[in-house]
């Protein structure tokens, strides 16, 4: 059993549908799930001692490429942060509008951060663009529920 930390960058509402449409997913696939809304760094990092421990980071984009107000001081900790995160294994979902140029720049930012840092994915970034009719939500379910299966 894997123990998923998913972390949000909301600020309207859409990551947090998408991620506890993952967390529904990730917990009938008997695995543990937290959500975190308000994502702490110094937190989150005392966690990854446990075993098997992964982040999934659902967030969108805002601004002109800027991180949701409540990701920020998450991923300026991040960026500080001196120790090796090679034991962090990620997932990343970004949710973004394709008009913008800065399509989904928060989400790929962090996910540059976090590989600077030795931390490992398997799994490329799912981009969520919400310029175009999808449902976000069975999309996000869709993907996780493939990459449990091959964890
Ligand atoms: C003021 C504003 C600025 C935005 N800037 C960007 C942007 O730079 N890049 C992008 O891909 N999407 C951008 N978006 C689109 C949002 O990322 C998209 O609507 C997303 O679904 C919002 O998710 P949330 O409800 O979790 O915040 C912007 C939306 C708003 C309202």
């Amino acid at each position: 059993m894997a123990s998923f930390q998913i972390i949000v960058g909301s600020m309207m509402g859409g990551s947090e549908y998408v991620a506890e449409a993952c967390e529904e997913i990730i917990i009938a696939k008997g695995h543990q799930a937290t959500i975190n809304f308000q994502p702490d760094f110094s937190h989150l990092i005392q966690q990854i001692t446990q075993k098997d421990q992964i982040w999934l980071i659902v967030t969108s984009t805002h601004g002109a490429g800027d991180y949701p107000d409540n990701i920020q001081n998450f991923v300026t900790d991040l960026g500080s942060y001196d120790q090796d995160l090679s034991s962090i294994t990620f997932l990343m979902i970004g949710l973004g509008d394709s008009n913008y140029d800065t399509f989904c720049h928060a989400a790929k930012k962090i996910e540059k951060i976090l590989i600077s840092k030795n931390c490992k994915t398997k799994n490329k970034i799912l981009i969520l663009d919400m310029s175009l009719d999808i449902d976000p939500e069975a999309l996000a379910q869709t993907w996780i529920t493939q990459v449990i299966d091959h964890l």
